[in-house]
């Protein structure tokens, strides 16, 4: 029997078979043949015995030694290993995260949400900003700034909710009421910022109302531009240009009917041509038309209201029910549908979140 081995030696063989083995299976063979029961580095030990007292403590100490380092050499080999099955793996499994959500799982964008959106998107292009109000006003927001004297009847055709007053407020601005319309942002706007100003408004608004074309709470798209030159032509040319984009036609008749607005002046209520036949609606040149906002130039008193000079600033304003446009461009014949919350109306009136615009 062979009295001393050369470890060095057995150290290189060992290390190289390691090395050799490619995935972990085979790593796991290697390791039971070099330090399995039967294994290289195991047969080796069992020759210390035969071994003279001198060479034995030697040889033990040496192979011990070895031991640690090929266990320690298996062990980085099993992590190197286990990293590249790893990276294999990240890099050829991809989730899928385009896969749609289960038909009848899918959610509906509401007629209100995608009017809005298409109405915000045709004003962005035309360089309006978007401007917000709360839906808790006052009175001075609501009617005073907006040229409403006080008692006078059109503050009773707005059927307004009053809450109760702020007891830490003063005066008009103590009398709390849900917004009656999108005009209390006319104020804010002008109030906040410097003219040139170009600004549109969406959201709701409050009358105690309720039958086929009304209900309590509805919503309402304002614009207002202020700058110094601005004339009615400028809201003609508007008007149009957004109501042919809405109604996605070339031509489109369009009418100014004299109309009254405390807070414009002039005032008009504007209709958009259209053609009724058998019970239907069809937009465009026809010969009927079909009253779909109210505008006019901002009335001096207002500007004035809001700190500015009337002499110096002018310009227009519009109001249009977002509902209504809704309806006109959807073909939905009930205002009160809007917001009865029943499924099968959304899944059939609304858009997908996805595929939309
Ligand atoms: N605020 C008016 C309404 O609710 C609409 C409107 C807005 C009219 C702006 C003129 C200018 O009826």
């Amino acid at each position: 029997m062979s009295t001393s081995v050369n470890v060095a030696e057995l150290k290189n063989e060992l290390t190289e078979l390691i090395e050799a083995a490619n995935d972990l299976e085979s790593l796991e063979e290697t390791r039971v043949k070099v330090l399995g029961k039967k294994g290289r580095l195991t047969d080796v030990m069992k020759t210390l015995g035969g071994m003279d007292p001198e060479t034995r403590k030697e040889m033990g100490q040496a192979l011990n030694v070895l031991k640690n380092d090929i266990t320690e050499t298996l062990e980085q080999r099993t992590k190197r290993l286990k990293d590249e099955a790893l990276k294999a793996r990240l890099e050829n499994e991809k989730a899928d995260i385009t896969l749609s959500t289960r038909p009848e799982r899918q959610g509906h964008l509401h007629p209100i949400t995608q009017t809005m959106d298409e109405i915000a998107a045709i004003f962005a292009e035309m360089g309006f900003t978007l401007e917000e109000g709360p839906d808790i006003e006052d009175d001075f927001h609501n009617f005073t700034a907006l040229n409403f004297p006080q008692g006078h009847p059109a503050r009773e055709m707005h059927d307004t909710f009053y809450l109760p007053d702020d007891p830490t407020a003063e005066g008009e601005a103590a009398k709390k009421l849900l917004r009656t319309h999108t005009s209390t942002v006319q104020i804010r706007s002008m109030l906040k910022r410097k003219p040139p100003l170009k600004v549109l408004a969406m959201g709701r608004t409050y009358r105690s109302d309720y039958d086929m074309t009304h209900t309590p709470m509805f919503h309402q798209c304002e614009g207002l531009v202020i700058d110094k030159n601005t004339h009615m032509g400028h809201l003609k040319g508007c008007l149009l240009e957004f109501a042919k984009k809405f109604f996605e036609v070339d031509e489109l008749p369009m009418q100014f009917r004299p109309s009254f607005f405390p807070f414009t002046e002039p005032s008009a209520e504007v209709d958009i041509g259209c053609s009724r036949k058998d019970g239907g609606l069809t937009i465009g040149a026809g010969d009927s038309w079909l009253e779909v906002l109210g505008c006019g130039m901002v009335h001096p008193n207002v500007i004035k209201n809001c700190g500015l000079d009337p002499d110096e600033y002018q310009g227009f304003a519009f109001g249009l029910g977002i509902e209504r446009l809704a309806m006109l461009k959807f073909g939905i014949p009930d205002l009160r549908t809007f917001f009865e919350g029943d499924v099968r109306w959304i899944d059939h009136y609304g858009f997908n979140p996805v595929e939309r615009l």
